[in-house]
């Protein structure tokens, strides 16, 4: 036997260390802020809240996009607040009755006064001015 039988041939398997590009998509870091409207700051300007009878006598009502709650008072008297967190500035998310309850750190305040019900805050939210206007609910800075 001339000479030897060849080497069992050896299958390698070779893992082919590229990785696909498809898994590496990166997704760009979003700077956030323009997602769902919202924003992080009070109304500069008058805001259109909607119909005025969307605030019952007796109730509030919190307007996620513009930062803002309202109370009706009685049936002609509202009292508007900033929902921008006194303490560090988050935006209040939750209203449970007349309590505005912050997701940062959990200050609470009253919806109907602005004055915290609950620390870390210890300044009251900021009142805004409110009327209203052809049947709307117009809120903004005080002059
Ligand atoms: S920012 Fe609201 S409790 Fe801290």
């Amino acid at each position: 036997m001339p000479g030897t039988p060849p080497p069992a041939r050896r299958t390698v398997l070779r893992a082919v260390a590229i990785a696909p590009a498809a898994g590496l998509g990166i997704t760009a870091c979003s700077s956030g802020g323009d997602g769902g409207g919202t924003s992080t700051s009070a109304p500069t300007a008058p805001v259109d809240l909607g119909a005025s009878d969307d605030v019952k006598v007796g109730a509030s009502e919190l307007y996620l996009d513009e930062n803002v709650v309202v109370s009706r008072i009685s049936d002609d008297q509202y009292k508007a607040f900033s929902t921008i967190c006194t303490h560090r500035q988050c935006p209040i998310n939750k209203l449970e009755g007349h309590k505005l309850i912050c997701p940062c750190h959990g200050s609470q305040f009253d919806a109907t006064n602005g004055k915290v019900l609950h620390d870390p805050a210890v300044a009251p939210l900021h009142e805004l001015s409110v009327k209203v206007e052809n049947g709307k609910i117009v809120a903004g800075p005080k002059a």
